[in-house]
């Protein structure tokens, strides 16, 4: 082991990555909204007023230079635009195009997401993403956003359609007439959503297809609408799960890649740009995908510790696309122990810096994520913040990380200690 500087290359972005329904609070028109509201459901809080973004960006924005980043992923609410079905808010495009336009003034790349997780709520009543009007639907909602984007380079679609394939299926309750008699049948193990047994709406089943394709073509549609209306540079972000295969069943492997990972990242084969996003990584074994070994470091949504995640999304990312150029959209850990936050990411870096060193194309690196937010259905009790809160004044506190990374993007990379 050698220990040496590496380059970053100039331009590299150095950021920190949010989402609307996280971080803005009372995102009130929305289908996550409405089901952490739902007796029994997973949610062990409501989001409530998360950390208030919606009022405070410009103080985030602000934090955010002082730290020595420069670059900002934020969403936009799609409920907010379109609260109700064709009536667009002139009021909350504006909102939007405050917060680029702030970033643009203050030096700072905005990533902009136009789909995290959340829908409006009348749209999952009308089907949601398993409706045949789907693609339609969003594809009004992103021309509606097309023209403030003027002055964005960086636009992502769709937020981990993968994953999402998989968590939409909890918003299928909210088409029911009475949603928690259905919550109430599911905990009691019955099959009402999917047809398949033993699916409860708040486990992990594998993507659902029909929304995955519902999504892949709705993506295909925005870059369409996106293209031909801004200059941006059009992509969409994946979980990509660095799955690697217990030694000996090495033949597994290609079949929960094509189930996870495949048809999101073969889409993005013709897109401008692809957003990489990985937290840990899997072992498939006989009996399919793996929980943490036993022994391993868990962090506090008890993901093995794998710092080295990120160096292996990057590389399956780059060979399925062929060669799209990426950008670390998310990255991080859940965790109480700032040290070993710092740890972490000085090790997904140096998987950065070695895909880097072999000539991959990786853009920037957005940690996940800046203010201590609301983790879905973990609601606050995951921290993955480099910025703490105080959530009844709001006063944002960085941690040691948030000075580190900010050192690390000044310096372009420089002051990393990287040993490979
Ligand atoms: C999502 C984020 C989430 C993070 C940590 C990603 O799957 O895009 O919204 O907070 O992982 O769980």
């Amino acid at each position: 082991m050698t220990a040496h500087t590496t380059r970053f290359p100039d331009g590299f972005l150095w950021g920190a990555s949010t989402a609307a329904h996280q971080n803005e609070g009372n995102n009130t028109l929305s289908d996550f909204w409405a089901l952490e509201h739902l007796k029994g459901s997973s949610f062990t809080e409501i989001s409530g007023d998360t950390v208030d973004f919606y009022h405070r960006w410009k103080e985030d924005v602000d934090l955010l230079v002082s730290l020595g980043l420069n670059a900002f992923r934020f969403s936009i609410e799609w409920a907010r635009i379109e609260p109700s079905r064709g009536v667009f808010s002139a009021a909350a495009l504006a909102h939007y195009r405050a917060i680029i336009e702030y970033c643009l003034a203050r030096g700072v790349e905005p990533v902009v997401t136009l789909h995290h997780f959340s829908s409006p709520l009348w749209f999952a009543k009308a089907g949601g993403w398993g409706s045949a009007e789907a693609v339609d639907r969003f594809a009004d909602y992103v021309t509606a956003v097309a023209p403030i984007l003027d002055g964005v380079t960086w636009v992502a679609t769709i937020n981990e359609p993968n994953m999402f394939a998989v968590m939409y299926q909890m918003s299928l309750v909210l088409q029911a007439s009475d949603p928690e008699a259905v919550i109430a049948q599911m905990a009691a193990g019955q099959d009402v959503v999917s047809g398949e047994a033993g699916i409860n709406a708040f486990s992990m089943p594998e993507p659902e297809e029909a929304a995955a394709q519902t999504m892949l073509r709705a993506h295909a549609r925005a870059r369409e609408i996106l293209h031909a209306t801004t200059t941006a540079k059009v992509g969409w972000t994946v979980a990509v799960q660095s799955l690697v295969a217990r030694a000996g069943h090495e033949e597994e492997l290609p079949r929960y890649q094509r189930v996870w990972e495949d048809a999101y990242l073969e889409a993005s084969r013709d897109d401008d740009w692809v957003g990489v996003q990985a937290y840990t990584s899997q072992l498939v074994g006989p009996n399919g995908l793996e929980g943490a070994p036993e022994g391993a470091e868990l962090t506090q949504t008890g993901w093995a510790y794998r710092p080295d995640a990120l160096g292996i999304a990057l590389r399956r990312a780059w060979e399925v696309t062929g060669g799209t150029p990426m950008m670390v959209t998310e990255n991080g850990i859940a965790t109480d122990d700032d040290r070993r936050r710092i740890d972490y990411t000085t090790g997904a870096l140096r998987g950065v810096a070695e895909t880097l060193e072999d000539g991959l194309d990786v853009r920037g690196y957005l940690h996940w994520t800046f203010v201590d937010n609301f983790e879905w259905v973990h609601a606050y009790q995951m921290t993955f913040g480099l910025v703490a809160v105080d959530r009844t004044t709001f006063e944002r506190m960085p941690k040691p990380s948030a000075f580190w990374l900010g050192e690390v993007a000044r310096t372009n990379g420089e002051s990393l200690d990287i040993t490979a």
